[in-house]
């Protein structure tokens, strides 16, 4: 192994990632030997620790929670949808020494909706809750698998309104609070609200489910989440969690640096069984 190989993940808190064992994974399937190392880094501390972890030879970051937006003022080239999201979740030290930034989130989800678990995304009728980072960094995929129409609705419902209208020239995009809902039905709810991580659920009306409804959340644990509990509880025809999504964005962030596509399912099993027997 070579300083080429170093990669790691950068966040606050970091504690809990799941990145460093997807990525050793990844790494014994595919036979490459790289170190893959979670660091905390603090609050307003994001741009030193990378310049400092690029200066000592590391190939590339994942970077979470807080610092997507850090991550983008970072890099010094943005991938189209990286530019589009304002917000990059991997980093690569790019051939002429230039640091490429991208975001692979929406690609995961997409693929963990789309291959893993067999849903159709074109031509459905989808809702999203919540319109934080999470979502900023799905739209653009989402979108480019042409949806019927597209609506996000958050609690703050001027953040909503915003995204919609930035992303609004790549498809029926609305946005606004939760009674835009109303009585209209929807093929896909995507959770991306964090009210869950705390127990809570948006109050989201039970009409807005058909028997045909998949209910998907970004958020995963060992416990379906409060989300998910709603969707079984009002009859949604399939529910996912968002332990896939976590797993082909680091399989997406693999591939951008090593040049090779792991096997994902076996990666989310693992992990998976892990999370449920700790
Ligand atoms: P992330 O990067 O996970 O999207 P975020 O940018 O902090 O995190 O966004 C959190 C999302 O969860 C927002 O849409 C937030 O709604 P507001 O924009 O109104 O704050 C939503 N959220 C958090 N707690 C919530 C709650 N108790 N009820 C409803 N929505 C909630």
């Amino acid at each position: 192994m070579t300083d080429k190989d170093k990669y790691a993940v950068f966040g606050n808190p970091i504690k809990h990632s799941k990145s460093p064992a997807i990525h050793a994974a990844f790494a014994a399937q595919c036979s490459q030997a790289m170190q893959y190392r979670a660091v905390r880094v603090d609050e307003g501390g994001f741009a030193e620790a990378a310049q400092r972890f690029f200066e000592g030879g590391g190939s590339g970051l994942n970077v979470t929670l807080p610092f997507k937006q850090d991550a983008c003022q970072f890099a010094d080239r943005l991938s189209e949808r990286a530019e589009r999201a304002q917000a990059v979740n991997t980093l690569k030290f790019g051939p002429g020494g230039e640091i490429e930034g991208d975001n692979t989130d929406g690609i995961g989800l997409v693929r963990d909706m789309v291959v893993n678990l067999g849903w159709v995304v074109q031509g459905l009728r989808i809702l999203i809750v919540g319109a934080g980072g999470a979502v900023r960094g799905v739209l653009e995929p989402l979108l480019r698998e042409r949806p019927d129409q597209l609506l996000i609705v958050n609690r703050t419902a001027a953040k909503a309104e915003e995204l919609a209208a930035e992303f609004a020239d790549l498809g029926t995009v609305e946005g606004g609070g939760y009674d835009l809902i109303g009585e209209r039905q929807f093929d896909l709810v995507i959770n991306a609200s964090s009210a869950g991580l705390s127990g809570e659920m948006p109050d989201l009306p039970s009409t807005l489910l058909t028997e045909r409804s998949c209910c998907y959340d970004m958020v995963y644990g060992p416990e379906p989440t409060a989300f998910m509990r709603w969707a079984a509880h009002h009859a949604a025809w399939a529910v996912s969690d968002g332990l896939g999504m976590l797993v082909e964005q680091a399989a997406q962030s693999f591939y951008l640096w090593r040049g090779q596509r792991p096997e994902t399912r076996p990666v989310i099993h693992q992990i998976r069984e892990a999370m449920e027997a700790a």
